[in-house]
């Protein structure tokens, strides 16, 4: 990518390629972090928006490490974590970051959850208002690790996605997830009960970063979910659009909190359809 070419609101003498370097490494580096210092007994720290919503220990600590490592790299630049909050900076990037994104995997050993990391620009507490331009999901279970950088196309390992065209809806395999309120999740089995007759067959892997970078990789077709927040979404949301799949929202509103949908088009048009029918978007907590 030339200078010219380098996306807007990267501030001066920053590049794509070097953003990306950085969200690896402190990934690579947390994701050590969760595998050896997990302690023998990990159990709940504390719990977020509802008893089943928990953090361990461990998302707190390699939130810590992550914005140590950022912050000291980047000092002019705002951080936004999952589990610590926002820290606004001076340089018009923000480091939007998910400790742990599939704790309850984590805390039951099952080896699908990730730690992610991305640069955007923009305003990162406002669905639509920011955009990513380098981004990693880092899963240590597996050692896999997605990798996208604005313009510089998506990675799993080193190897560049570009998965073929997708299969119409009646053959789709389609990954969802759940929100913490029980409220939502009646909400959302309605919906899975009317699309699960209508698709290939749904998975809930229980890590949304993950889903979407499995999007990109062609290992599921589509994804759906809602009440996602910035931090499950920045980074591989660039893998997937790096990887030529669509990420959209619903009803008109920016994919994130209200709905995220991800597939290649035209895939994603009758999967945005479905939900809008559904009423998926609609109020339910
Ligand atoms: C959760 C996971 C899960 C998704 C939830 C997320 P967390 O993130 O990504 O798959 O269904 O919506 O909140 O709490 O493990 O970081
Ligand atoms: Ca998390």
């Amino acid at each position: 990518m030339s200078a010219d070419s380098l996306p807007a609101g990267l501030p001066a003498g920053t590049t794509v390629a070097g953003l990306l370097e950085l969200a690896e490494r402190v990934a690579r580096e947390a994701g050590v972090l969760i595998e050896t210092e997990r302690p023998a007994l990990l159990g709940v720290a504390m719990t977020k928006s509802s008893p089943t919503d928990v953090v361990t220990e461990m998302d707190q600590a390699s939130e810590a490490l992550l914005r140590a490592r950022l912050a000291a790299a980047r000092p002019d630049d705002g951080l936004h974590g999952e589990e610590q909050g926002r820290r606004p900076g001076s340089s018009g990037l923000t480091w939007v970051v998910d400790p742990i994104d599939g704790t309850v995997n984590y805390l039951y050993g099952l080896p699908a959850y990730a730690v992610s990391v991305a640069a955007v620009v923009g305003d990162s507490s406002v669905a639509g208002g920011w955009r990513p331009v380098a981004g990693c999901v880092h899963n240590p279970a597996s050692g896999e690790t997605w990798t996208a950088g604005a313009g510089l196309g998506a990675y799993l390992d080193g190897e560049r996605l570009q998965a073929g065209p997708p299969p119409v809806l009646a053959q789709a395999l389609i990954a969802t997830g759940f929100g913490y309120f029980s409220g939502r999740r009646a909400a959302q089995s309605r919906v899975l009960a009317t699309l699960l007759p209508r698709v290939r067959d749904i998975r809930r892997v229980g890590c949304a970063a993950m889903d979407v970078c499995m999007v990109a990789t062609g290992r599921v077709d589509g994804y759906y979910e809602r009440g996602l927040h910035a931090w499950d979404l920045a980074a591989a949301m660039l893998v997937a659009t790096e990887a030529g799949v669509a990420v959209r929202g619903i009803d008109g509103v920016p994919a994130q909190e209200h709905m995220v949908v991800a597939a290649r088009p035209p895939l994603v048009d009758a999967l945005v359809e479905q939900l809008e029918a559904l009423g998926a978007g609609a109020d339910d907590d």
